[in-house]
């Protein structure tokens, strides 16, 4: 798949984003080795420490159905500049590869790539 088809399905899973306390949507689409995509948005909550990130519902989505092996995630957000992962979502995505690509989209739907090894080098895990 391009990472343009990627991104669109990203922008189409932000509408329905629950972000009612920082109005910032974000739409989030994963891209499993065998070409299935998983979508998230942002679900914010009152208690708004419990929010939980586009990227972090698309991967959850997928893992428990039990996908693990990811190529891709594109990043939506609606923005004039690049919109890249928070450093929660990039330890996460870390949990399931380094080599995962990033496409992280502007409003205009370009996007700039980075993989998660390059996001969050020095990650976190238990192998030290
Ligand atoms: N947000 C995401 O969904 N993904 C990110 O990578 C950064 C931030 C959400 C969380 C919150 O609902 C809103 O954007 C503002 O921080």
């Amino acid at each position: 798949m391009k990472p343009e088809e990627l991104v669109q399905h990203a922008l189409k899973a932000r509408e329905k984003a629950y972000a009612p306390y920082s109005h910032f949507k974000v739409g989030a689409a994963i891209l499993t080795d065998d070409g299935e995509v998983f979508t998230g948005c942002n679900v914010e909550n009152a208690s708004y420490g419990l929010t939980v990130c586009a990227e972090r519902v698309a991967l959850f989505k997928a893992v428990s159905l039990d996908k693990r092996n990811f190529s891709a995630i594109a990043i939506f957000a609606g923005t004039d500049d690049y919109c890249s992962p928070c450093g929660a979502c990039r330890q996460v995505l870390a949990e399931f590869g380094g080599s995962t690509k990033v496409y992280m989209a502007n409003r205009k739907g370009e996007y700039r790539e980075m993989t998660v090894a390059q996001l969050l080098p020095a990650a976190f895990n238990l192998e030290m």
